[in-house]
């Protein structure tokens, strides 16, 4: 069985690039980037993308599921994108990547053409001055429908009602994006450390979905 000390980074941090190892796929930070294929899956199959995947509860059990699709988180945190890594090893996943990276950059240089997407729970950074942060924003969704499939879905999820209602700000100023439905319930969306907390506290979760239009 594989442990931590099964995934370091094979280099100093002055001789970064990105890097495939064994299913994870590593972008540096602070780094020129360009534009670059990538063999994701040795199998050929729709591809769907989780960004800011947190430590992974949610893909792997979709992964476990749905057998037929190749599955990609995307999750900027080194620890926690090595946790999602273990727990795939665990499982013996051979359709789930994990990106250990930041969503724009990957999404912009790295990223396969993909037949539907999931923001779960991104970080809302509520300050005005944080805002810049935040993943959902028009560049992101731009870079999004740059490489999804004409009538591929896009579903963002969060606990905050403000922050709903400025993803949707955001999603309006890119009319590729139609909106299918911004619901409460969505029973057998599954589950994640984010999404159980918030319902233990009490919080309505938000479910917009998206599809991205023709041409
Ligand atoms: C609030 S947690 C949610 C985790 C998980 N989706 C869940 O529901 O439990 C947000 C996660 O998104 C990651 N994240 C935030 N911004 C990101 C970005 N731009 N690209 C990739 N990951 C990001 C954070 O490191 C963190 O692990």
């Amino acid at each position: 069985m594989k442990s931590a000390k099964d995934l370091v980074i094979p280099f100093a941090w002055e001789e970064r690039r990105p890097i495939l190892l064994d299913r994870f796929f590593y972008i540096p930070a602070c780094y020129d980037h360009q534009v670059e294929k990538v063999c994701f899956f040795k199998e050929d199959l729709p591809v769907v993308v989780e960004y800011c995947s947190g430590n992974g509860q949610w893909i792997v059990q979709r992964a476990l599921q749905e057998k037929g699709v190749n599955w990609i988180a995307v999750e900027k945190k080194f620890e926690r994108a090595r946790k999602i890594w273990l727990r795939v090893q665990r499982e013996n996943l051979s359709n789930v990547c994990v990106v250990c990276g930041e969503g724009l950059s990957f999404t912009r240089f790295y990223a396969p053409l993909m037949a539907e997407g999931f923001v779960n729970f991104p970080d809302p950074w509520p300050k005005r001055r944080h805002a810049g942060h935040r993943i959902v924003c028009a560049e992101f969704l731009e870079a999004v429908s740059g490489v999804m499939l004409a009538g591929g879905l896009l579903t963002c999820v969060t606990d905050d009602p403000v922050f709903a209602g400025q993803m949707r700000d955001e999603f309006t100023k890119c009319p590729v994006w139609r909106l299918q439905f911004h619901v409460n319930e969505w029973p057998d969306y599954g589950r994640s450390f984010f999404k159980d907390l918030w319902l233990e506290k009490g919080k309505t979760i938000h479910y917009l979905r998206y599809e991205r239009g023709g041409a």
